[in-house]
């Protein structure tokens, strides 16, 4: 297996300058995350969908730092060299600055986090300022934002009207001030995507905001029609677990139930001395 040096915010920027593409990727486990270092994805994110696609509820909101400070962990072990991305849940971050700096600290000291993720917009500027002055790389997340979405009233493209879509340049702007590291624009018009994107020198990456970002992520479960019960993303699907898995699992509960697994010639016996004993000092 080709090894790679750790990818930094300095190999995204580069990645920028050169034009080549990011690829990045939610990762909830471990075994996946060895998976996704194997393929040489670029980067992992660690997010709040963890609440929709692993713990099955109906959205991001009941993510917890201690879920998300484990899962990170473990992503971490699997994938030593990929951009690692913590995503700071529903209210770890809305408070106050000081609790935004604690819970993204225990991202980046306890999980080896190379950044955090947090869905920003101007009216959590000192939130974000207070971040970067402690020393902590944030990426900001703009466009439609999930943990909005009770206010936002439901999962649509945002910055479609003109008016909107200015307002998100301005946001992404006072986040590069403020000094966020990279973007994220989720849900926005391609053509808004293209805007933000050749007006600045961070990295942004794009989630369903169409080709133009300098990277992609997509949630792991959608690409790979795996799982149910979350709000579908209009990705690419690469291959259909659901449909594979439910046939593999129907194929072990018919071996069960017709005694075709396991067999007695594959397990393990005892040799016919003991055997001998055992039935003696049980039976007499
Ligand atoms: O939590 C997440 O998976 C995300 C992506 C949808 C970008 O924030």
């Amino acid at each position: 297996m080709a090894t790679r040096k750790k990818i930094t915010i300095s190999t995204l920027r580069a990645r920028k300058r050169e034009g080549r593409k990011i690829s990045m990727l939610t990762c909830y486990d471990y075994s996946t995350a060895v998976l996704m270092e194997e393929a040489q994805i670029d980067s992992l994110l660690v997010g709040d969908t963890y609440a929709e696609v692993c713990l099955g509820h109906p959205t991001t909101l009941p993510a917890t730092m201690e879920h998300m400070v484990v899962v990170a962990e473990a992503v971490r072990r699997g994938a030593p060299t990929a951009y690692l991305i913590g995503d700071m849940p529903y209210l770890s971050y809305q408070v106050c600055p000081e609790e935004a700096i604690r819970n993204a600290g225990m991202f980046m000291a306890q999980a080896g986090c190379d950044c955090v993720k947090a869905e920003v917009d101007r009216r959590l500027l000192g939130t974000v300022k207070a971040m970067v002055d402690a020393s902590i790389p944030v990426m900001a997340h703009l466009g439609l934002k999930p943990q909005s979405i009770a206010s936002v009233g439901g999962y649509r493209v945002q910055g479609k009207q003109a008016s909107d879509a200015v307002r998100i340049v301005e946001d992404a702007k006072m986040m590069e001030d403020a000094g966020a590291i990279a973007l994220l624009l989720e849900a926005v018009p391609m053509e808004l995507a293209a805007e933000i994107t050749n007006s600045t020198d961070l990295p942004v990456i794009g989630c369903v905001s169409g080709p133009f970002c300098d990277g992609q992520v997509v949630v792991l479960h959608d690409m790979l029609g795996y799982g149910v019960g979350h709000p579908p993303r209009s990705v690419k699907v690469y291959a259909q677990l659901h449909d594979e898995l439910v046939g593999v699992f129907r194929a072990y509960a018919k071996d069960v139930a017709e005694e075709a697994f396991p067999l007695a010639e594959e397990s393990a016996s005892m040799d016919s001395a003991q055997l001998s004993k055992l039935r003696r000092s049980l039976h007499g």
